[in-house]
């Protein structure tokens, strides 16, 4: 018999069907996906675009090798340049965000030939080798992960960080704009800035990891936009494929030029992936979903604000914390079997995390508002 290895605490929901800001069941009862299925729904699920483009690359060729001509993955760079505004970066793809850090990490050691890495507290960047050396926590890192030096700093004390980084000697500085997982909290934009010039100053690499917090869901396609940097090498995975397992790495190939078998990867820019990277491409820029996902957040943050049981709303676009002072297991438990609502989790117990699809619309996000209050008040009695 083989049995699953039991690692996921599971709700006893199973969704059989997904479409736009909803899943169901297979008594066909409809789940409001706050969650966007852990940050990954950015277009909707099952969007028709990206369905079709699927289906139809599934029909043409579903994966040949990296080692042949493959047209999809330089129509991706455009539609990536288009849609981000981005330019000046080369791309290697990959299939999840772990494998963007990983390769991002070597990339830099590549680069200055240093081992050090200087990374933030409440920080994730994975759970294989490397990213998980430089994730904010003892239980995931088994012994052999631990190859090399990790400093962990406090955000909250920016003049240390800055002090230490000037040392010169931390081959990279790997951070989330927007740490999702730990609680939504962001990098002050000038603190940003003066991570880049110290990075400038020591020839040390600057890695956003823009997994959870890019791909439009704060509102800029990347996170890191509004504060003006431009960071050395960028992860991107989750929205990327909208369900699909799809990952890269943007890279300043000035500073760090590719050679031949520098990286590489089977299924990475397979062509079934890139149909559906560019269909995903193709819908940002088409619905707006930038500024849908912008406007929406201001709405959804100032009707939050005006609950009195929260006692943070923190967040960008569609990636808002919510601080309760209390713990918010039971909160989430009542809206998924009472409300039919999906929310995540963090790694703060009273944080509730809210990732919908970049899609989700005005209607949907006052009955989310509606369901939570009804939820508070029934889990606070
Ligand atoms: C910021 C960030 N980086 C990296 C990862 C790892 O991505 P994956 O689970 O696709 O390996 C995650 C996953 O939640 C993440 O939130």
């Amino acid at each position: 018999m083989i049995n699953l290895f039991d690692v996921y605490s599971l709700f006893d929901i199973e969704p059989v069907r997904a479409s736009g800001s909803y899943v169901y069941d297979a008594e066909d009862k409809p789940y409001l996906d706050f969650y966007g299925g852990h940050a990954v729904i950015s277009i909707g699920h099952s969007h028709p675009h990206y369905v079709k483009r699927i289906q139809d690359q599934a029909e043409k060729m579903v994966f040949y090798s990296n080692s042949v001509q493959n047209t999809m993955q330089k129509t991706f760079c455009e539609e990536l340049e288009k849609a981000s505004g981005v330019s000046e970066y080369d791309l290697f793809f990959c299939n999840s965000g772990a494998e963007a850090n990983e390769n991002a990490l070597k990339l830099a050691s590549f680069h200055n030939k240093r081992t050090k890495i200087l990374s933030l507290k409440g920080g994730f960047h994975g759970r294989t080798s490397a990213a998980v050396n430089v994730t904010d926590s003892n239980l995931i890192t088994a012994p052999i992960n631990r190859g090399f030096d990790v400093s962990y700093h406090n955000l909250a004390d920016i003049p240390a960080l800055y002090k230490d980084l000037e040392k010169g000697d931390y081959c990279a500085v790997i951070l989330e704009p927007i740490q999702g997982i730990g609680g939504i909290y962001e990098i002050d934009d000038l603190d940003l800035q003066k991570i880049k010039h110290a990075c400038n100053k020591t020839d040390t690499i600057l890695i956003a990891d823009e997994v959870q917090c890019g791909y439009g869901r704060s509102g800029d396609f990347f996170a890191f936009q509004q504060s003006g940097i431009r960071p050395d090498v960028i992860t991107m995975a989750k929205g990327m494929g909208n369900g699909f397992p799809l990952g890269g790495v943007l890279i300043n190939s000035v500073k760090i030029p590719a050679w031949k078998g520098m990286l590489g990867s089977t299924f990475g820019g397979n062509h079934l992936a890139c149909a559906a990277g560019i269909a995903v491409l193709e819908v940002i820029q088409e619905e707006d979903l930038l500024a849908h996902a912008r406007k929406l957040g201001e709405f959804l943050i100032h009707e939050l604000q005006q609950i009195p049981e929260i006692k943070d709303v923190r967040g960008r676009g569609l990636m808002i914390g919510l601080e309760f002072d209390y713990p918010i297991a039971d909160l989430r438990k009542h809206l998924l079997f009472e409300n039919h609502v999906f929310t995540g989790s963090s790694s703060n117990k009273k944080v509730m995390r809210l990732l919908p699809p970049l899609t989700i619309n005005h209607t949907q996000t006052v009955d989310f508002i509606k369901a939570l209050k009804k939820s508070i008040t029934a889990t606070t009695k």
